[in-house]
């Protein structure tokens, strides 16, 4: 299974804007969380991260045909960008939208997400932990447990801790 992790304008900022909301963790630090939980889950990830809401368009628009999934964290673009609702509904691509702070405790003017409507999921406040999330979200929904591990595994992350035989997990080929 391939994901693809999108990221926003000012998220190459983190580690250095806002702190006390986003964390000291940088962008590489996500990257590598993210890299690290994809391969305990067995699914290929590859990054992207623009401040251009165009460029988001067109990663995209790229990834039609070739992912099997993408997580977003549109950032400020969230309450503003028809244009990238647009676009994850035009790839018709199971999308989850991600926030690494708690937009519903923000300002009124964070409280609209247009892309909210193209996708199949949203995880905030959970910090670099939501992408995580919204991966097994991607998996469970592309059916990701029954593939791999049969009926009796309940979830896709920890299935060859669950599993009675890991036969079916190293296999596996998300
Ligand atoms: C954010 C929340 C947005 O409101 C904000 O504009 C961001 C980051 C988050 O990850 O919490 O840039 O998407």
């Amino acid at each position: 299974m391939r994901i693809l992790v999108i990221n926003g304008p000012n998220l190459n900022m983190l580690g250095i804007r806002e702190p006390d909301i986003y964390g000291k963790a940088t962008y590489d630090d996500l990257v590598e969380h993210v890299k690290q939980a994809a391969e305990r889950l067995r699914v290929s990830v590859d990054f992207y991260q623009s401040n251009h809401e165009g460029d988001l368009v067109d990663r995209i628009q790229q990834a039609y045909g070739v992912y099997d999934g993408i997580v977003i964290n549109p950032a400020a673009y969230t309450h503003t960008s028809v244009a990238l609702l647009d676009a994850v509904k035009s790839v018709g691509i199971p999308t989850v939208e991600v926030h690494i702070s708690d937009v519903r405790e923000r300002e009124d003017f964070r409280q609209v997400s247009y892309i909210r409507l193209g996708c199949i999921g949203t995880v905030m406040g959970k910090g670099f932990d939501g992408y995580v999330e919204a991966l097994e979200m991607l998996i469970r929904t592309a059916g990701g447990k029954a593939e791999t591990c049969g009926e009796a595994c309940e979830s896709p992350a920890p299935c060859e801790e669950k599993c009675e035989s890991p036969a079916p997990c190293e296999e596996a080929d998300r």
